[in-house]
């Protein structure tokens, strides 16, 4: 007898169907309760709500467990690397040497964008943000491989995902470029997927960008673990818009502008500035922590909290360590690292941290990683995008195979009842319209 749920409501009780994940995760299913009572749920940020059933990753925020395809990511970390890990995302089991091999040679073999693709960068102001232009250019890539938006077999898929994942490493690189007003570099065919990203970076027309291999290897850990995250902010708005048809190019596209906000992506960036500033103002780490948790001063601790994880995540705690390896053997010595550690000590023996749970999560080291390296700070949300691209394009293909019904949330509205169009001699006006001011009655635009 398959396990059911009972809702009474408005005097009338409803069964509903249980559903039961491969690790014991246990959810009432919903989805004819409006279609047999006329209510729905409500859940605000979507906090308690399964939006689809997924077979990439599994978290458990509760004891900080985070497995690709049930491979925990502490090993994936440790042996596999980032064009490894996207097959393993994408096609749910590790690839053969073969299909590795294969595999390596599509993602070169696409790692050149179109000579037409290129002039685009001309068009972005120098200064213009690598987000909106990595944004921009993943859509304006799927004008050049109309087959691909079509997308009608899995070589077609495979096809466009390998363009998808090497030609984010160029166009990310040459963002950079742009942003900077230097000429783009050119991809490497014999340089693996990290040391060719490093040399679209940092090479410039005299001067041939040797990469070490130290530098070579944090890149493709801070990659793998950004790989995926199961259901969060950009990984939504990738299936959201998936789920309408729309092919992975614009789904992708959707998920970097999801990504740059400084609540998921931008955090990496906001930790940055936010250590940056504790450093130049003196204030000291306590009072900082003080500042925070005045609901007042509407500053979060960045890098610090999670929605899922309500322990200590998992990536922090590799990201933490390498970042001391790193930071050794490169001879680097970033005062920011010190002020990050003395604020997690604080954050960590804090009664406010600890009642709500909030830990460091993967943004608190990862841009003293990438400081090492020497990306420059507008280019880390970039960074994280390129390393999410393997979720992006794995979640897109479960939606696209599984067929999904489109997502259409409802709403509870709370707007005005029904009423009268008023002739615009008789309006009053009620609201002040932002950027003007009312004056008796008046409103005055500025
Ligand atoms: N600093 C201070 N207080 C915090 C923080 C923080 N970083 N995070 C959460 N809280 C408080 C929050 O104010 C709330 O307090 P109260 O219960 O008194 O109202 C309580 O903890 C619960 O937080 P929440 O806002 O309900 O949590 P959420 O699940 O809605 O948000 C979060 C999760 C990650 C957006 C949030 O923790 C946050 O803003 N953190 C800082 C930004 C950050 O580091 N983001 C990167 C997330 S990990 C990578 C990614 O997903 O991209």
């Amino acid at each position: 007898m398959p396990e059911t749920a009972t809702l009474q409501v408005r005097g009338k009780t409803y069964t509903l169907p249980v559903v039961v994940g491969s690790e014991g995760e246990v959810a009432i299913d919903i989805s004819k309760l409006r279609a047999e009572s006329g209510v729905i749920t409500l859940d605000d940020g979507y906090a308690n709500t399964g939006s689809c059933q997924s077979a990439i990753t599994f978290i458990d925020g509760e004891r900080g467990i985070l497995r690709y395809r049930g491979i925990p990511i502490e090993q994936i970390a440790e042996h596999s690397t980032f064009p490894e890990t996207a097959w393993l995302l994408i096609y749910g089991e590790l690839p053969t040497a073969d299909q590795l091999e294969c595999w390596s040679n599509l993602l070169t073999r696409h790692e050149m964008l179109h000579e037409g693709l290129y002039k685009h960068f001309d068009g972005f102001p120098s200064g213009g943000h690598p987000m909106a232009i990595l944004s921009a250019m993943i859509n304006a890539t799927s004008t050049y491989n109309p087959d691909i938006i079509r997308m009608e077999s899995p070589e077609t898929f495979q096809s466009a995902a390998a363009r998808l994942l090497s030609k984010t490493r160029t166009i990310a690189a040459a963002a950079y470029k742009t942003s900077i007003g230097q000429p783009l570099i050119y991809p490497k065919p014999h340089l693996d997927y990290c040391s060719n990203f490093l040399h679209m970076m940092f090479s410039i027309p005299f001067k041939e960008y040797e990469p070490d291999p130290d530098i070579v290897s944090a890149l493709s850990l801070i990659l793998v673990l950004h790989a995926d995250h199961e259901q969060n902010c950009s990984t939504s708005t990738v299936r959201m818009v998936a789920s309408s048809g729309a092919n992975l190019f614009a789904s992708c596209a959707a998920g970097v502008c999801a990504l740059w906000g400084p609540l998921h992506g931008g955090a990496n960036t906001a930790v940055i500035e936010m250590l940056q500033y504790i450093v130049d103002s003196g204030i000291s780490v306590k009072d900082y922590v003080e500042k925070v948790k005045d609901k007042t001063s509407n500053i979060k601790l960045m890098g610090f909290g999670h929605r899922v994880y309500k322990n200590y995540d998992p990536r922090a705690k590799i990201i933490k360590q390498a970042a001391d390896r790193v930071l050794a053997k490169l001879q680097i010595h970033d005062p920011l690292l010190d002020v990050a550690r003395r604020l997690e000590e604080v954050a960590l023996a804090d009664p406010y941290f600890k009642e709500k749970k909030l830990y460091p999560n993967v943004d608190f080291y990862s841009g003293i990683i990438m400081r090492a390296i020497g990306i420059p700070l507008d280019m880390f949300t970039v960074m994280f995008a390129i390393g999410r691209m393997p979720g992006w394009i794995a979640n897109w293909k479960e939606v696209w195979e599984g067929q999904s019904r489109i997502y259409r949330p409802r709403q509870i509205y709370t707007g005005p009842v029904e009423r009268s169009y008023i002739p615009i001699d008789q309006r009053r006006p009620a609201v002040a319209v932002p950027g003007s001011t009312t004056v008796t009655g008046q409103v005055v635009c500025r």
